[in-house]
């Protein structure tokens, strides 16, 4: 079944000369897919992606995720529904610099209300399972471009979402922090049938994902899923 459902998508930048970012993109996502979004940089990706997580809103087309059209959400349910549903890992949605570690993945759970004692577990457990459970009292300034991407991820399965969108989550890590995040998300996808759809330039990256949709000027150029 299909857990995202995109029609007719456009998304129109009116800046002085108007940009077609996206210019007409229909696609589905299946549950638990591990899919990776490619194209030259200026194609669309991180402004589709924005879309989907309900960051930005189309100019034209929707969006029906798990049935509901997310375009017909009124701010505070859309709100919500990223909240309850929806893990990012992307730059413009960043960590935290006051909180450490631990508070930062803590922080999503609180929102949840989830209480102190259960959130704090959560956080550290998850902490543990990113690879830096030493590091629970450091705040992001303190952590390398690497250890910073890994407390995102850990905040982002924090909530236990359905889907995970990472725009280039791999961007700036070196090969063995790639490697190891990437067999973090697939290790989610597996055990929790979290899908994950994010987008890269990395070629690591895309040899891990089962279905590579490439997009061009704003269109998907092609759609291929491995077997
Ligand atoms: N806020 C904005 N205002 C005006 N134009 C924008 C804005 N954001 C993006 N664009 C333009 O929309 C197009 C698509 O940008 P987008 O960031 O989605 O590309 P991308 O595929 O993510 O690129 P990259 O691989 O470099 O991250 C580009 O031409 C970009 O310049
Ligand atoms: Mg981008």
């Amino acid at each position: 079944m299909a857990i995202i459902e995109i029609s007719n998508l456009h998304k129109i930048y009116e800046s002085k000369v108007p940009v077609k970012a996206v210019n007409g993109i229909d696609l589905k996502i299946a549950e638990g897919e591990f899919t990776a979004i490619v194209g030259p940089s200026g194609s669309g990706k991180t402004t589709l992606l924005n879309m989907i997580g309900g960051l930005d809103m189309p100019s034209n087309g929707k969006i029906v995720i798990g049935g509901i059209n997310i375009g017909h959400l009124k701010s505070q349910q859309l709100i919500d529904y990223r909240l309850n549903n929806i893990g990012f890992v992307f730059q413009a949605y960043n960590l935290i610099p006051v909180l450490t570690a631990q508070e930062n993945v803590a922080f999503i759970l609180e929102l949840q209300g989830v209480s102190k004692k259960e959130r704090n577990n959560i956080a550290s457990e998850l902490l543990h399972k990113v690879g830096i459970g030493d590091k629970l009292n450091r705040r992001p300034g303190d952590l390398s471009g690497g250890q910073q991407q890994r407390v995102s991820v850990a905040r982002a399965l924090a909530s236990n979402p359905k889907f995970i969108l990472a725009d280039e989550p791999t961007a700036n890590l070196d090969s063995r922090s790639t490697g190891e995040l990437l067999d973090l998300m697939l290790k989610m996808n597996l055990e929790r049938s979290t899908t994950f759809i994010f987008s890269t330039h990395d070629q690591r990256v895309m040899e891990k994902a089962r279905r590579i949709i490439t997009i061009e000027d704003g269109k998907i150029a092609s759609d291929i899923s491995k077997n």
